[in-house]
């Protein structure tokens, strides 16, 4: 490689609410892991499009500040604490949603766990404790919720959380690659037995969009991190929490009430940068890869 050609500076997330503030007002949707990172900026932006919000998660502290910040946006929002690895407690996070909100129309599941650990030194806990968060976790919410849904003759939305190497697989998060593949076939697989219900099952499968959590975990230093997000992906930046928060809303709301079965991806165009056999050549000064190109045309009449 000679030198790389820098990135333009893609557009910004708007600052301004996208969303009328009244377009999921007659909503009331459970955030798993609600409390904080990725479901906190989701169950903001849920809030701030009108719809009532349960966050629920296992941190009775995490969940308190956080629907001191939920409130503070005007949102109706309640706190449940909930393992979603137990079905019997999620059957009590929905008995209480609906004793307090009187009814679910919908359903993102958010909460996971994750680590990184080489596939020959992982525990069988160690598989368990990830799978079962992610993808039983995932399971309990998606069908406590729809049979609800089912007996109230309501449609409904179910968004689940996952992430590109759910289709791809990645080294080092095998429990986690597992679990999240198997949350896009359950996604898939209701999304047509559940359709005749007006229950739409979407995913979204964010890139890197960093929070404290996350990172914590899957960054061991810095330096590792350092020059990636300008190699991986296109747009050169990480995402920013609003532009999750955005897409999330539109998937849960009647702005996209045909979409169903379907996984969006939003990473910056970071996991297909990896897949095309000459991407790697974006990496080049773009001015002195066109001259290689010209270079090697065939000329006319050769
Ligand atoms: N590397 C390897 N194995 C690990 C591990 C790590 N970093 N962390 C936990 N484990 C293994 C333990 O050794 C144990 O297995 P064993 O009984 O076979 O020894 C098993 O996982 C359960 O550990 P425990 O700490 O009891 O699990 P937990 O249920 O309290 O926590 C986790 C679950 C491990 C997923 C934990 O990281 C968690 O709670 N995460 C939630 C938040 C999160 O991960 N968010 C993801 C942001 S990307």
């Amino acid at each position: 490689m000679t030198t790389s050609s820098s990135v333009r500076p893609a557009r910004t997330p708007r600052k301004e609410p996208v969303f009328p503030p009244d377009l999921l007002s007659d909503q009331v949707v459970i955030v798993t892991g609600g409390g904080s990172g990725l479901g906190l900026a989701m169950s903001q932006g849920l809030c701030r499009a009108g719809a009532q919000v349960v966050i629920c998660g296992r941190n009775p502290e995490r969940l308190g500040k956080a629907v001191e910040t939920l409130r503070s946006l005007g949102g109706k929002v309640s706190a449940i604490p909930c393992d979603v690895r137990e079905p019997a407690e999620i059957d009590r996070l929905v008995q209480q949603t609906v004793e307090q909100h009187g009814k679910i129309d919908g359903l993102v599941n958010n909460a996971a766990g994750n680590f990184l650990c080489a596939a020959e030194d992982l525990s069988a806990g160690g598989f368990d404790a990830v799978v079962k968060i992610v993808l039983y976790g995932s399971v309990n919410a998606t069908l406590a919720v729809g049979k609800h849904l089912i007996a109230r003759g309501a449609p409904g939305s179910v968004l689940s959380i996952l992430t590109p190497y759910a289709w791809t697989g990645s080294a080092f998060v095998l429990p986690s690659a597992c679990a999240k593949a198997g949350v896009l076939a359950m996604t898939r697989s209701l999304a047509v037995e559940w359709g005749m219900y007006g229950i739409r099952c979407n995913a979204i499968a964010p890139g890197p969009f960093p929070t404290e959590g996350a990172w914590s975990r899957l960054v061991p230093e810095a330096s590792m991190i350092e020059g990636l997000v300008e190699q991986r992906v296109p747009m050169g930046r990480v995402g920013e929490h609003s532009e999750l928060a955005n897409l999330a809303v539109f998937l849960m709301s009647d702005a996209s009430p045909y979409q169903n079965g379907d996984c969006v991806t939003i990473d910056g165009g970071s996991w297909l940068s990896g897949a095309g056999e000459f991407s790697e050549y974006t990496r080049y000064d773009r001015e002195r890869l066109k001259l290689l190109f010209r270079a090697m045309r065939p000329k006319k009449g050769s």
